[in-house]
């Protein structure tokens, strides 16, 4: 080899290292940067201090070894004040990658969803969206993130908190369930009964048209209406729909209101989208380790995964017109493939 010819290699060699070594600090740095996010969103969903008790935190309602649920019908908030919805488990909105959020579909961006429980009134109880970032820049120990304490902008720091949370949320481990590595290509992770389950689920059930048999999503990001405590408001449907058209609210404003006033909540993805085909519709619920949210439905009303199978066979079959007759055994089969998602 000519020396000039090695000079060139070793020159391109060298250039091809710094590059290298270049792209992967830049990596680090990044991977750095989202670790430091992450640890400000888990702090924040953590911290009670963020709320107008000084007790309440996301982590009072979406407990970690509940699926991020709480096990209870109605979430209660600062005060244990009663809110009108059951809390929904976030690994489940996660892993189901969620395309709305809230029963009603409220929101269409996590970076929002996050945000509106602190101002919430029967949630955390902040006063406005402007408190929160005030609340966390003057506690010493977010110094951290909010170096300049009070000096921080508070826009910058409310963006901040918004992606911090979101961050934390949508990196929460979730350990692949049965049924996703079943469907992964491992096809003893599930056993012959729930193979028989999971064929009753998407044949004579008629499950799987809303319930959607895709990886971990298991949802179709639709809405409809589900029988639920329809008539509680039945004979009030005029005075209500007319209110929330006239009231116009959207975003954290919407949800204060439904947190508040249990009728109008039964209204549904209506009071988000004041359409009339969509009152009294929810969002399908992803069934993503749905053995560990109970109670069910978006009002909590149906206390055990047994009884919410029986509704949803019953209402499906009457909404249809087709009602679906399941014998003891394949009703037995039904609930333990549901078991295994
Ligand atoms: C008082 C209990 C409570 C607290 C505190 C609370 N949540 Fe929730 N969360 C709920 C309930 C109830 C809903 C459903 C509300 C609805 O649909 O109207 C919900 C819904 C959500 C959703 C939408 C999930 C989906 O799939 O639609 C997100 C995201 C969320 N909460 C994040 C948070 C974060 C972040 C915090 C802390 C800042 C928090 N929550 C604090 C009870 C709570
Ligand atoms: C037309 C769409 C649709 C079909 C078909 C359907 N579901 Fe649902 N399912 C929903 C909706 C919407 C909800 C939430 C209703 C509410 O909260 O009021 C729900 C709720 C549930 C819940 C409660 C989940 C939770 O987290 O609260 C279970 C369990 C369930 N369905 C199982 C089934 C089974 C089993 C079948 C088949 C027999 C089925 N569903 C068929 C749309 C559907």
């Amino acid at each position: 080899m000519r020396p000039v010819l090695v000079i060139t290699c070793l020159a391109l060699a060298l250039t091809g290292a710094g590059a290298f070594a270049f792209m992967h600090a830049r990596a680090s740095s990044a991977r750095a940067a989202d670790a430091s996010q992450v640890a400000l969103g888990q702090k924040l969903f953590a911290d009670p201090r963020l709320s107008a008790d000084g007790r309440t935190s996301c982590a009072t309602c979406h407990i970690p070894g509940l699926a991020f649920s709480d096990g209870k019908m109605i979430a209660t908030g600062i005060h244990g004040l009663p809110g009108t919805r059951n809390t929904p488990s976030l690994t489940t909105t996660i892993a189901s990658q969620r395309t709305s959020f809230f029963w009603d579909g409220r929101r269409d961006r996590l970076e929002d969803a996050v945000m509106d429980p602190f101002s919430n009134p029967v949630e955390m109880g902040l006063h406005g969206r402007a408190a929160i970032a005030t609340a966390a820049t003057a506690l010493p120990d977010y110094a951290t993130w909010f170096p300049s304490g009070k000096e921080t902008p508070l826009a910058e720091a409310d963006q901040a908190i918004a992606a911090a949370l979101a961050s934390y949320l949508r990196q929460l481990p979730l350990p692949p369930t049965r049924f996703e590595r079943f469907t992964r290509g491992e096809t003893t992770a599930l056993d012959e009964r729930e193979k028989l389950g999971m064929r009753l689920f998407a044949g004579k059930g008629q499950c799987a048209t809303c319930h959607v048999l895709e990886g971990a999503h298991l949802t179709d990001h639709d809405f409809h209406r589900s029988g639920v405590s329809m008539d509680d408001i039945a004979a009030r449907l005029p005075e209500l729909t007319q209110g929330v058209l006239s009231r116009n609210l959207g975003g954290a404003a919407l949800g204060d209101r439904i947190a508040t006033h249990a009728d109008e909540a039964q209204l549904g993805h209506f009071a988000a989208s004041h359409k009339v085909s969509d009152i009294e519709t929810f969002a399908t619920p992803s069934l993503r380790e749905v053995r560990l949210t109970a109670p069910y439905m978006h009002d909590g009303s149906v206390p055990s995964l047994e009884a919410a199978v029986d509704r949803e066979v019953y209402y499906r079959g009457l909404d249809t017109g087709y009602p679906i007759g399941l014998t003891a055994q394949e009703r037995g089969d039904l609930m333990v493939f549901l078991k295994a998602l």
